[in-house]
């Protein structure tokens, strides 16, 4: 069974005619815009994605959904986006397709925020995902060393063996591999005040629905803060 798939699309139903809809980014989500883009055109749903990577606004736009940017909406009715690990307090690590920033973006003006994951996403404490902290290119050396002074095991994403991964925006990312993250908020804390750090991976109180796919089924769990 792909669990990915059904996740994906069991979460498109949500949308409704005439929504703005923030489409994320990664494997899981490629099967909700290909289920939306099945609704688009054989029961003319109506509606505006907003995408939160290229990639994600070619495959809609090849698919014949509409897109805007977030600065061509007034809000998003309902984000859906994929994740790397969610914990018990559904608190996230995203960015393990390097597209975080939009997608932390786009999250923080939509209404509704939907995570769609399979089963082995779900784990107690985050860190075993190795935390992406996106950055601007000047300065990005003294950065990496601060996290390796700090013993954060940063690497730097790659994109090929000797060239660097290049975001959307033009930025790198760094990733922290710190195998458990005892205080997410303190970590997110610290990393919003350095320099040079443009955004980063934990994505704490934004999601208030998550669908988890099992091999039993799909599984809805409402958020509970
Ligand atoms: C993209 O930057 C990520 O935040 C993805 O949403 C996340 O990595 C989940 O991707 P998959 O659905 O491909 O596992």
């Amino acid at each position: 069974m792909n669990l990915k798939k059904m996740v994906g699309i069991q979460a498109a139903s949500y949308v409704k005619d005439g929504m703005t809809v923030g489409l994320g980014t990664g494997s899981t989500a490629y099967y909700m815009i290909e289920e939306l883009g099945r609704r688009v055109k054989e029961e003319n749903l109506s509606i505006v994605g907003v995408p939160t990577s290229f990639a994600s606004r070619e495959q809609a736009q090849e698919l014949g959904i509409p897109v805007k940017t977030i600065d061509e909406v007034q809000k998003v009715d309902v984000t859906i986006d994929g994740a790397d690990e969610i914990d018990k307090n559904f608190n996230g690590i995203k960015g393990g397709g390097a597209a975080l920033l939009f997608e932390k973006v786009v999250a923080t003006y939509s209404d509704h925020t939907i995570w769609i994951v399979d089963e082995s996403k779900m784990v107690q404490t985050l860190g075993k995902f190795p935390l992406p902290v996106e950055v601007v290119p000047y300065g990005e050396e003294q950065l990496f060393r601060l996290f390796k002074e700090k013993g954060y095991n940063p690497t730097f994403r790659m994109a090929t063996e000797t060239e660097k991964k290049v975001t959307d925006c033009g930025h790198s990312i760094i990733d922290l591999h710190l195998e458990t993250i005892e205080n997410p908020e303190a970590l997110a804390t610290e990393l919003d005040q350095l320099v040079g750090v443009v955004e980063h991976g934990l994505f704490l109180n934004i999601v208030e629905t998550v669908i988890v796919g099992r091999t039993t089924g799909a599984e809805t769990i409402e958020a509970i803060r």
